[in-house]
């Protein structure tokens, strides 16, 4: 890894008893939405996983009409044809360039990634040995993925002095050698939240709050079924601890009338 470590931020689905927050998994969808899907493709991902138990939790009938608002590729028809028709639920969501070489010929020559496991695929080394206790695999700290994600929408800034930028290139702080084809993506007040009963704004509009949210979404679509697998993780090393304790109460009392 090339640059500083990005800053960790406070995850409400950090630690053991880490929760994904709904709220805050439903604004990231619209960060998704608005701006990343212009050229990030999330393939993995279905309309209808946004209600799912556990996700952002829209319903069955906000993920229809959501569905019905994208023209996703179909075929072949009885004669043979491909052709669009709006989506369903069922559909995964359509990717905003049709192949790869597409995408990297839109963006200057790099393919954006896809989003369905990036905040997974992307983790980073602090250099010492937190990692024994980052990847625990229950009870750790492993919000790397969403950590650099926010980061990196946060880390935009002028090159030093004398850099020599390529064309097309940007200049990241946390980008690994710091130059990325990805313009900054966001700017503050780009994206208006839904508004309180105090026609507040639910969250700040803010990047760094823009990039908390989208990072958390990714985070969900990259593994759904965290609570669970915290949830049983919890249970095994219960398990595991009262286990102990019965076996060496079991060894006692065997061995106690020897020597
Ligand atoms: C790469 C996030 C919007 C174009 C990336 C990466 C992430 C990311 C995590 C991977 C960086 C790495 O490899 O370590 C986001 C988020 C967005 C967003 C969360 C919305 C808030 C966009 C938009 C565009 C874009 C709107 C196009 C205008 C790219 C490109 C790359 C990239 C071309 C590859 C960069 C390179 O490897 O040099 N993005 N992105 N992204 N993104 Fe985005």
């Amino acid at each position: 890894h090339g640059g500083p470590i990005p800053p960790r931020v406070h995850w409400s689905f950090a630690g053991m008893f880490g929760r994904f927050d709904t709220a805050q998994l439903q604004r990231g969808f619209q960060v998704y939405k608005e701006v990343c899907s212009n050229c990030h493709s999330m393939k993995l991902v279905s309309f209808r996983n946004l209600a799912q138990e556990g996700g952002p939790d829209f319903s069955a009938s906000q993920v229809k009409a959501l569905a019905a608002t994208y023209q996703v590729k179909d075929g072949p028809n009885d004669s043979g044809d491909m052709f669009e028709r709006p989506g369903r639920p069922a559909d995964a969501f359509p990717p905003p360039f049709p192949n790869d070489q597409a995408a990297a010929a839109a963006n200057g020559g790099k393919a954006p990634p896809d989003f369905s496991v990036i905040a997974k695929a992307r983790t980073f080394s602090r250099g010492n040995l937190t990692f024994l206790y980052d990847w625990l695999p229950f009870v750790g700290y492993s919000e790397q993925g969403p950590d650099y994600i926010h980061g990196l929408l946060n880390g935009y800034e002028d090159p030093p002095k004398d850099f020599q930028m390529p064309e097309g290139g940007h200049y990241n702080k946390y980008y690994p050698g710091h130059i990325i084809a990805m313009p900054p993506p966001l700017s503050d007040g780009q994206i208006t939240y839904a508004k309180d009963d105090k026609g507040q704004p639910v969250a700040p509009e803010t990047v760094d709050q823009y990039g908390k949210d989208v990072a958390a979404f990714l985070m969900w679509a990259a593994e759904p079924h965290m609570m669970d697998r915290k949830a049983l993780g919890f249970r095994v090393i219960l398990f595991l601890i009262i286990l102990s304790g019965l076996l060496y109460y079991v060894k006692k009392k065997v061995w106690s009338d020897v020597g």
